[in-house]
C-alpha cells in the first residue's frame, strides 16, 4: 500500500464513521505560542478540544504536517523524522474510550481496511499516579478485543499521557499501539523499551485541563489521535525504514546521482537519511513562509539545513546539492500539498541562498584552520588542534567540529576531543548564566546600555560598509543610553531592502556570539591589521583595537561588552539624510543583557 492509498483509507474509514475531513493546518502555528511549530494535529484544534464549537461537526479526521526537532539526536534511524504526516480523528467531546480503541482496533486489522496481523500489535495503557488513575477502561477495552495481558503494557505519566509539551492545556491518559519490526517470531510479552516495537499510533482521552495549579477535570471529554504516516507505509510494504518507502527513496536516489554513485543501495548511511530527512522538513518549512535566520523557527530551520549541507560535504559533495533535492520532494508530494509546488521557486531560492552563505562560512573557518596548522613546525611527531583551538574554530568561525576532525585527518592532526567539548560545557554554561541574566531582565544601569550600542556601533559600520560598499566611512556617532546614532558616508537613502540586510547580518553577529577582544597597539600596527577607525589623532600613539570575532575591526575607546551574543535583538529605527551625501540611522537593542567590559 503506498501513503497515498494509507491517507485515503483512513479519511475514508473514518469518514464511514461519521467524521468530517478538515485541513492540513500549516506548519507554523496561527495563534498557539507555546510551541514553534505545530508538533501534532491537535494544536490547531486546541479552542475545539477546550469547549468551542467545531462548524464541521464533533468528529473530525485530517492528516497533518508536524515538525518536531525534540528528537532530533534520533533522526537517521529507522523512525525518527524532524518532519512526518500524523493521521488523526478527533472526537470533540463525542465518543470516548470505548469507541476510540474500537475505531483504532478495527482500522488496523479488518482486511477491508489495514488488515494488520494482530499477533504483530501490542499496546500500552497508563498504569496511573498521583494526578490521575490507572486506565482500566483502555486496559478492559483491549482485553476484550483479545489482547493477552502480556500484550498490554502499563506505563506512567512520561509514555502514556499527552499533554502540549509541559504547558498548560487539555491532556490525559493515552494508549499507544505498536508493531512489531523485528521479523522473525514475534515476542510473546510486549517489552516497551525494545526498538523493534515500533508505535504508530496513539489515542489520548483528553479528561483534564492542566491548570498552573494542577488537573482540573475537562467539561467536555475529548479524543485526540495521531498515526505517522510515515512509519505504518513502511510497515504495510514490509520495510525495515521509512527511507526505503516512495516517500523518500526517489531522494535518495537523486542524492546517488549527485554523488555520481551508479548503483542505489539498499541499506542507507545515516548521514544520507538525515540530509534526506533534513531536506524534507526545509521543504516543508519554506512552503509554510519560514525563511533560514538567526531566530525561533528561522533558526531551527537554518540549523537543519546547515547540518544537511555539512553531512554532504561529509559524503564528498561539494557543489550545490540541496536544491535538486528539494526539487524531487516538490514532486513527490505535489498533489497531496499544493503549497510546495505554488512555492517552489521560492524554496528553491532560499536554499541555494543559504548554501551559499553556509560556504563562504566555511570557507573562513578553512582558512583559519591553515592558519593554525601552518603554525605547527614539520618536525612535531604527535601534531594536536587543542580543544581551545577547536572550539574557537567552532565559535568563532563557525567551523563544525566534524570538519575540523577531518580537515585534521587530512594534514595528519589530532583534535583534542575531551578539550573541546569542555571549551563547549563553560561556554554553555556562560550562556546559560547570561540567558539566566537576561530573564532577570535588562541591563542593569545605563553604562551597560552605552557598552553595548558602543559594540553595536561596530557591527552597524562593518554591515553597511558590506551591504552599502566600501565608500560607506564614519562621519559621526552619538550613543545615549537609549539608542545608537550613526552618521555614514552614502550618497543615496537606503532602500527598504538594504536596511533589513544591515538588521539581518548584525544581528547574525550577534547570534553568533563572538568575543569581543580589546589589543592595545600603536597606530601604525592598528592600521596594518586593517582596523577601520576614523578619530586615529584624538586617541595619540597608542590606540584599542576592538575586534568583534573575525567580523569586525575598530579602533576605538570603548567601552565595549564581552561577547556580541548579550546584545540582544538589532533593531534600525530610522534612517534619514543627515547632511549632503551623508546619511544618518538611528538604532536600537532589545532586550540586551550583560556586563561592559
Ligand atoms: N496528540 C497525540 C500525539 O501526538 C495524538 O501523539
Amino acid at each position: 500500500m503506498t501513503a497515498k492509498e494509507l491517507r485515503d483509507k483512513y479519511i475514508a474509514f473514518f469518514v464511514s464513521k461519521g467524521h468530517a475531513r478538515i485541513n492540513s493546518a500549516s506548519l507554523v502555528p496561527e495563534n498557539d505560542p507555546t510551541v514553534l511549530f505545530t508538533t501534532a494535529g491537535m494544536h490547531p484544534l486546541v479552542p475545539f478540544l477546550l469547549g468551542e464549537r467545531h462548524p464541521l461537526g464533533s468528529r473530525l479526521v485530517n492528516y497533518q504536517k508536524c515538525v518536531r526537532t525534540g528528537d532530533i539526536a534520533e533522526v537517521g534511524d529507522p523512525v525518527h523524522l524532524t518532519f512526518f504526516e500524523m493521521l488523526g480523528n478527533w472526537s470533540l467531546g463525542d465518543y470516548f474510550k470505548e469507541e476510540a480503541i474500537e475505531f483504532s482496533f478495527e482500522f488496523l486489522t479488518s482486511a477491508e481496511w489495514l488488515g494488520l496481523p494482530m499477533e504483530f500489535l501490542a499496546v500500552s495503557v497508563f498504569k496511573g499516579d498521583d494526578d490521575a488513575p490507572f486506565d482500566r477502561e483502555a486496559f478492559d477495552k483491549w482485553s476484550s478485543l483479545g489482547f493477552p495481558d502480556a500484550r498490554i503494557a502499563k506505563l506512567p505519566k512520561k509514555d502514556n499521557w499527552w499533554g502540549p509539551a509541559g504547558q498548560a492545556g487539555p491532556c490525559g491518559p493515552d494508549t499507544e499501539m505498536f508493531y512489531w519490526c523485528g521479523g522473525g517470531e514475534v515476542p510473546e510479552t510486549f517489552d516497551p523499551d525494545d526498538k523493534l516495537w515500533v508505535e504508530i499510533w496513539n489515542d489520548v482521552f483528553m479528561q483534564y485541563n492542566k491548570t498552573e495549579t494542577g488537573y482540573e477535570p475537562l467539561e467536555q471529554r475529548n479524543v485526540d489521535t495521531g498515526m505517522g504516516v510515515e512509519r505504518v507505509t513502511a510497515i504495510l510494504q514490509g520495510r525495515s525504514n521509512c527511507y526505503e518507502t516512495e516517500l523518500f527513496k526517489p531522494v535518495l536516489d537523486k542524492l546517488d546521482e549527485i554523488r555520481g554513485l551508479s548503483e542505489h543501495p539498499n541499506e542507507r548511511m545515516r548521514g544520507e537519511r538525515i540530509i534526506a530527512d533534513h531536506s524534507r522538513t526545509a521543504v516543508f518549512m519554506l512552503a509554510d513562509g519560514v525563511v533560514p535566520g538567526n531566530v525561533d523557527q528561522n533558526y531551527v530551520l537554518r540549523r537543519i539545513i546547515r547540518s544537511a549541507i555539512q553531512k554532504g560535504r561529509r559524503l564528498g559533495i561539494s557543489e550545490s546539492f540541496l536544491p535538486k533535492l528539494a526539487e524531487v520532494v516538490v514532486s513527490i508530494y505535489s498533489d497531496v500539498y499544493p503549497e510546495l509546488q505554488k512555492n517552489a521557486a521560492a524554496i528553491l531560492d532560499e536554499m541555494e541562498r543559504e548554501e551559499a552563505q553556509f560556504a563562504r562560512t566555511l570557507e573562513k573557518g578553512v582558512r583559519e584552520f591553515e592558519k593554525l596548522v601552518s603554525c605547527v613546525p614539520e618536525h612535531i611527531l604527535r601534531k594536536v588542534i587543542s580543544g581551545k583551538n577547536a572550539f574557537k574554530l567552532y565559535d568563532t568561525y563557525g567551523l563544525p567540529i566534524e570538519i575540523t576532525e577531518e580537515l585534521a585527518a587530512e594534514k595528519g592532526f589530532e583534535v583534542d576531543l575531551k578539550g573541546y567539548d569542555k571549551a563547549f560545557k563553560k561556554h554553555q554554561e556562560l550562556s546559560r548564566k547570561g540567558a539566566e541574566q537576561k530573564f532577570k531582565g535588562g541591563l542593569a544601569d545605563d553604562s551597560e546600555k552605552t557598552a553595548a550600542l558602543h559594540t553595536a556601533t561596530h557591527l552597524l559600520h562593518k554591515a553597511l560598509k558590506l551591504t552599502l560598499g566600501d565608500h560607506v566611512a564614519q562621519k559621526g556617532s552619538n550613543i545615549t543610553a537609549e539608542r545608537l546614532r550613526f552618521d555614514f558616508s552614502h550618497p543615496d537613502k537606503m532602500t527598504p531592502e538594504q536596511l533589513a540586510e544591515v538588521e539581518r547580518i548584525v544581528n547574525e553577529v550577534i547570534d553568533a556570539d563572538y568575543p569581543v577582544v580589546c589589543e592595545e597597539m600603536n597606530v601604525e600596527e592598528a592600521k596594518n591589521t586593517g582596523a577601520i577607525g576614523l578619530f586615529v589623532d584624538k586617541y595619540g600613539e597608542r590606540v584599542k583595537v576592538y575586534s568583534v570575532g573575525d567580523f569586525s575591526k575598530e579602533i576605538c575607546g570603548g567601552p565595549h561588552v564581552q561577547r556580541s551574543g548579550v546584545l540582544g535583538r538589532f533593531k534600525i529605527k530610522k534612517e534619514e539624510s543627515s547632511s549632503r551625501g551623508v546619511r544618518r540611522i538611528k538604532a536600537v537593542l532589545d532586550g540586551a543583557t550583560n556586563e561592559k567590559d
